[in-house]
């Protein structure tokens, strides 16, 4: 028999130390997550058998279209930390208002937000997909958490992470001691060790953005983008271009390769695309604690302070140096 790895609950409960009475609830949690990942994984695995594959025909509230995958990866979500004891809140990219589970009593900790899916755009081509989830402290134990506690700055996220439905499936998550990777064995279902402590290289020689979009950026994000594909070995530049449409799956291999994601804010939508509560803090949280940075451009994502559930928000992020160096140029500095 070959080496045994950790299963992902023996690593919490061997390798983590949370503070005193936070132990069960994180750890049932990020369990509860991986479930999710196991039961849209199976989905995944044969999506385009079971008719689950196209649209909806609706839109969702950011004016988006939704697709099949995008329903069921949140009614998944939602039945599963329905039932997850100290969850008090769920918040998706999929629903305008947050669900409330009354029924908690005041033991009942954590408000998690998630994005379902990640990088919808590719479920009908068998590309990569993700989900994103964040995890707040409820602030008062004695009553339900309203709208506006659940608008908090990413500094304050006690856990966070991703799925990543690949050509494996993996759970990444962070509860503020290093970034752990995990891979799902399928034939046991569970999910095992497999990237211990990631850290990010410093710096990398990958880019991943939607240059379509370069007319519609400032002069000082283009100037950057030309810089990447200037020669100077020295540097390692010319960059190479690697973008999947899923920001999970391209966030991923920055983590253990190196390099910089760009979502930027445009002339006319300054904003950008990318939402700040579930996709640009938890992954902000993940790559800063792996050792790299996370930018709106102007300044640290954990430290913008959100005003509304589906904020938008630029971002930069990756590589400690890389992001520094997009910056530079984002700011008129370089
Ligand atoms: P989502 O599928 O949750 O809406 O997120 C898509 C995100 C991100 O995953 C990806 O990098 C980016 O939006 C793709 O946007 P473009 O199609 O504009 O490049
Ligand atoms: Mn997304
Ligand atoms: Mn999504």
């Amino acid at each position: 028999m070959g080496q045994i790895h950790l299963t992902l609950s023996q690593f919490i409960s061997k390798k983590q130390t949370f503070p005193t009475g936070e132990g069960c609830g994180l750890s049932e949690l990020l369990g509860d997550v991986g479930l999710v990942g196991k039961l849209i994984a199976q989905d995944l695995r044969r999506a385009g058998l079971i008719n689950i594959l196209g649209t909806t025909g609706e839109t969702n509230v950011q004016g988006e279209t939704v697709k099949k995958l995008d329903e069921i990866a949140n009614e998944t979500f939602l039945s599963v930390l329905r039932q997850t004891t100290q969850v008090c809140a769920l918040a998706s990219e999929e629903m305008e208002k947050p669900a409330y589970f009354q029924e908690r009593g005041p033991e009942c900790k954590y408000i998690v937000l998630v994005d379902p899916l990640d990088g919808s755009s590719n479920t009908d081509c068998n590309m990569p997909l993700g989900a994103i989830f964040s995890v707040l402290k409820r602030s008062l134990p004695d009553r339900m958490p309203s709208d506006e506690d659940l608008l908090k700055r990413g500094i304050e996220q006690v856990a966070a992470g991703y799925l990543l439905y690949g050509s494996s499936t993996m759970l990444v998550y962070t509860i503020g001691q290093g970034v752990h990777g995990f891979t799902l064995e399928p034939g046991i279902g569970e999910y095992l060790l497999s990237h211990e402590n990631i850290r990010i290289p410093e710096k990398g020689t990958i880019y991943a953005a939607n240059e379509g979009n370069y007319q519609k950026w400032t002069a000082g994000t283009k100037k950057y983008f030309d810089d990447l594909k200037v020669h100077d070995k020295a540097t390692g530049r010319p960059y190479s271009g690697r973008y999947s449409g899923c920001l999970v799956a391209d966030l991923h291999r920055m983590l253990l390769g190196g390099g910089i994601y760009l979502y930027p804010g445009e002339v006319d939508k300054p904003e950008g695309k990318l939402r700040l509560l579930y996709e640009a803090n938890p992954l902000a949280f993940v790559v800063e604690q792996a050792g790299g940075k996370a930018s709106t451009g102007m300044s640290r994502i954990l430290e913008v302070e959100p005003k509304k559930l589906h904020q938008r928000v630029p971002l930069i992020i990756g590589s400690r140096r890389d992001v520094e160096t997009a910056d530079a140029f984002i700011q008129g500095r370089t």
